[in-house]
């Protein structure tokens, strides 16, 4: 039966650099009918208007409430650099529009609740863009981890070792605590953590390491933790931009076999293992297969949930408390960092300077 039509989302992007124009823009397009790119906003007017020319979009702003006041779009898409995302979230939550914003989502926990405080019961609400959540295959271990099929988690590896060039950093954003908030853990490793943590969270207890060891940057370059989870199960997570050999990789040993992700920035199903323990009879390994279809974990299952969750009016699974649990791990693990000793799940609450700024305004020595 052919679905009632229903007005399109009508959306607008902020930010229309790289992520904008390679992912978001075709991503957004392939929904047909669903979804309208009405605006665009940038503060460089030669990329925006290469920008909006290439996507055939007539309204381009260079400012955010120009945009807002005469576009009057349902969705703000923000793809402009971390240090902008607090008040850009806010003043598409002030107009009355739904935000769903490039991670990381701010630069602290303080500006993270700061948004949450500003999001009217019923929405509309703010996400933040976390697609390794969204694929079939992190669905599918999810299914496989809560059902208890595989049994409860015991040790896990959380692996983002990349490889980033000094020219990578040449952009004026990336690399410094007021830029990016972080190093690695915030700018590639975000991902693989918070779906470590969608897995099999909530933690407890961090301990953390940070060093700069080969990148001209004000923050680190690698972060190594380890960390206890509420159920007792132990992990290790590891953020790097200087491994040459790149890899984004989870392990998760459960006690009926071991679940593996195995991929660079993003998944299919086959990425996915599932080694049995020993002893497993055929027809228990054989409920661990994938059912199927095979969706990857790009951008596209996040926005066609979200889009859903729009007109539903239903708070996404990435805003509020779910959106939270990365940063505030990271955050945590650069207090251990900075601290030298471990940090529980909850201690960071205004008045602790690491609930202000993820550093805590220390400095890598
Ligand atoms: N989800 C992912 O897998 C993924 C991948 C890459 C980047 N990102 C994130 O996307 C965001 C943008 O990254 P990028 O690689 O596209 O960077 P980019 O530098 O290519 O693009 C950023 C754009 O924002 C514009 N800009 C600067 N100040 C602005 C302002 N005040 N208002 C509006 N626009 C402004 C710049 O002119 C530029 O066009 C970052 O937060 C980054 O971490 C996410």
């Amino acid at each position: 039966m052919p679905r009632p039509s229903v007005p399109p989302i009508r959306t607008a992007i902020v930010g229309t650099g790289h992520i904008a124009d390679a992912v978001h823009m075709p991503t957004l397009r392939s929904l047909g009918a669903d979804v309208v790119v009405e605006a665009a906003m940038d503060v460089d007017t030669n990329r925006l208007t290469a920008f909006a020319t290439k996507w055939g979009i007539t309204a381009a702003y260079d400012d955010l409430a120009g945009l807002l006041k005469e576009a009057h779009p349902d969705l703000v898409i923000i793809c402009s650099p971390p240090v902008f995302h607090r008040e850009q979230v806010l003043a598409v939550l002030d107009a009355g529009a739904w935000a769903w914003c490039e991670k990381p989502p701010v630069l602290s926990l303080a500006e993270y609740d700061e948004i949450v405080a500003a999001e009217p019961d019923g929405g509309p609400y703010a996400s933040v863009v976390f697609q390794q959540r969204f694929g079939s295959g992190a669905r599918h271990t999810r299914r496989l981890l809560s059902s208890g099929r595989i049994g409860r988690p015991l040790v896990a590896h959380c692996q983002t070792t990349w490889y980033r060039d000094d020219a990578y950093y040449d952009v004026a954003w990336r690399g410094r605590w007021t830029g990016e908030g972080g190093g690695p853990a915030m700018g590639l490793g975000i991902h693989q953590i918070d779906l470590l943590l969608d897995l099999i969270g909530p933690w407890s207890e961090v301990r953390g390491h940070a060093a700069r060891l080969a990148r001209d940057v004000q923050t680190d370059d690698v972060t190594t933790a380890t960390v206890r989870f509420e159920t007792g199960a132990l992990a290790t997570v590891v953020s790097s931009a200087v491994s040459p050999r790149q890899t984004s990789y989870l392990r998760i040993d459960c006690e009926g076999g071991t679940i593996e992700l195995d991929h660079l920035y993003g998944y299919h199903d086959d990425d996915w293992t599932y080694t049995p323990a020993p002893g497993t009879t055929p027809e228990v390994i054989a409920s661990w297969k994938p059912p199927g279809p095979d969706e990857p974990s790009t951008h596209l299952p996040q926005l066609t949930t979200l889009l859903a969750d729009i007109r539903a009016g239903r708070r996404p699974a990435t805003s509020g408390p779910g959106g939270r649990e990365a940063l505030e791990f990271i955050t945590a693990m650069y207090k251990s960092a900075f601290t030298g000793r471990p940090v529980q799940r909850g201690e960071i609450v205004p008045g602790d300077p690491f609930y202000a700024a993820v550093n805590g305004g220390h400095d890598i020595r």
